[in-house]
């Protein structure tokens, strides 16, 4: 049995401005191939994945959703819990079957599973069909590796980075939106997550590139950006500026729509309310994570605040932004979580109403604080407060749909519905699904929209006036 070398290689220099123009370095020297790629979770993953589609096109690649007719598949994997990896580890399974029929497809793992040395391990030795891994800090060398390594086996994984690559291009999904990466990594350390591991330490990309970024997708007619980070709160630490000041310097490019994911509570300042509503191009969402309600678990937890200090953050924004939605994510089962601190958490929800909530069971992560936590809850009951819980989160997430029943709302139309094909779907600026009856030329339009039926993850609505004068 051979297993290729993990070479991780530790680079650390700080390095601007480094990104390559593809198009004069690499010729289109895979044309007429075809990629398939597929995303595991959150949004940096979605658009991380807009960056490796730009890549393989600028090779000459063609996507396909076939998977049969690819020449090569990209997995740009999740770590975040065990499920996760699961179903990368299944999909996997279907690549091994396909690999036999078709030797030469090449098969690539992206994204957090690859900054995880000890679960890499065990895929290659289970699967050693893998042709290319690639970590999240060196995305950005994945076309040099195609090319170099295209009949070799490569593993190529820097296990930390400062460096800031500037000016990446993308291949977006959608005209209409855009991510927008505003930094990079998390420093928080909460003793549960694997993020701050996979993703590394805080990172702000230069304002400047940021709202040149900006200005380029609206002069191309997009109507939304939503800046992007781990914890968007904490942008600027690090090159002496603010996310209040950047908010502000891209609400003033006008662009029509700007919302901002994620944020932590613990670094969420006066300012930034004040410019969320100060502008009217600034959406008024929040997603404010709580993860728990018991102030034990939160220090367990390394959340660095009290679910006092949460309440009073939550009502500021409630007060000062007109309108403002607010939702949140909760783990239940943390190491230690007994029937009172569950009971908190299920206390807390009934105090803030959140407009919505995801909710996840704990899953130990190696090589995190929490995974050496003794832990002496049985799954079943985790199952249990989990179920509970959603109903309880069900059960406002319907209230504050249906204060909109009857309301004419402002929805952004993003594209025809995939479940209805007589409707459309949109949002909100409070971020609610909304499936429309109307024409599909007003597509990418912001216009009103009459809510005729509330439901718990949506909203049925008549679309009733022109768009709206921005
Ligand atoms: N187990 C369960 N949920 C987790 N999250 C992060 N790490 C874990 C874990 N180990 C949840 C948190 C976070 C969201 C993105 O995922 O609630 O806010
Ligand atoms: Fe993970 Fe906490 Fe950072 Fe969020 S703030 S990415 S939960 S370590």
């Amino acid at each position: 049995m051979h297993l290729p070398d993990l070479e991780i290689a530790k680079k650390r220099e700080k390095k601007e401005n480094k990104y390559i123009e593809l198009k004069e370095k690499y010729p289109k020297v895979f044309t007429g191939k075809k990629y398939f790629l597929r995303t595991y979770g959150c949004q940096m993953n979605v658009h991380d994945s807009e960056a490796i589609s730009n890549y393989l096109e600028v090779l000459g690649f063609k996507k396909t959703d076939e998977i049969e007719q690819a020449d090569i598949i990209v997995l740009n994997t999740c770590a975040i819990r065990e499920n996760a990896k699961d179903k990368v580890t299944g999909f996997l399974g279907k690549c091994h079957y396909l690999k036999k029929n078709h030797p030469n497809v090449k098969i690539v793992i992206a994204g957090c599973m690859s900054e995880q040395p000890d679960v890499i391990k065990e895929i290659m030795n289970k699967h050693k069909y893998i042709d290319i891994v690639i970590g999240t800090h060196n995305l950005h060398e994945l076309p040099k590796l195609l090319i170099e390594s295209f009949d070799k086996q490569t593993i190529e994984v820097y296990s930390e980075s400062d460096e800031v690559i500037e000016g990446i291009k993308y291949k977006r999904d959608s005209k209409i939106t855009a991510w927008v990466n505003i930094m990079y990594g998390c420093d928080k350390f909460c003793t549960y997550c694997i993020v701050p591991y996979t993703r590394g330490r805080e990172r702000s990309r230069k304002l400047e590139s940021i709202i040149k970024e900006v200005e380029d997708l609206k002069n191309k007619g997009y109507k939304e950006v939503t800046l992007l980070g781990q914890n968007v709160n904490a942008y600027g630490k690090d090159i002496g500026e603010s996310f209040s000041h950047l908010l502000e310097c891209v609400a003033k490019t006008n662009i029509e729509r700007i919302r901002f994911v994620t944020s932590h509570p613990w670094n969420f300042t006066d300012e930034m309310i004040d410019v969320i509503s100060k502008y009217k191009n600034i959406m008024p969402y929040i997603h404010l994570p709580l993860q728990s309600g018991s102030n034990n678990i939160l220090k367990r937890m390394n959340r660095r605040y009290t679910k006092e200090e949460y309440f009073e953050l939550f009502k500021k924004m409630k007060e000062k932004i007109p309108n403002v939605s607010i939702t949140t994510d909760i783990i239940v089962g943390f190491p230690g979580e007994s029937e009172d601190d569950f009971n908190e958490t299920l206390d807390m929800v009934k105090k803030c109403e959140f407009d919505g909530a995801y909710t996840f069971i704990y899953s130990p992560r190696e090589g995190t604080p929490a995974a050496k936590m003794e832990d002496n809850t049985p799954m079943k009951v985790k199952e249990e407060r989990l179920y509970k819980l959603n109903e309880l989160v069900n059960y406002y997430s319907n209230l504050s749909n249906n204060k909109l029943l009857n309301k004419v709302v402002e929805v952004l139309i993003l594209d025809k519905s995939e479940k209805d094909k007589d409707k459309l779907y949109g949002y909100t600026d409070t971020m609610k699904l909304v499936n429309v009856k109307g024409d599909k030329n007003i597509i990418g339009k912001i216009v009103k929209v009459k809510i005729t039926e509330a439901k718990s993850f949506s909203l049925d609505g008549e679309y009733v006036k022109e768009e709206i004068a921005n």
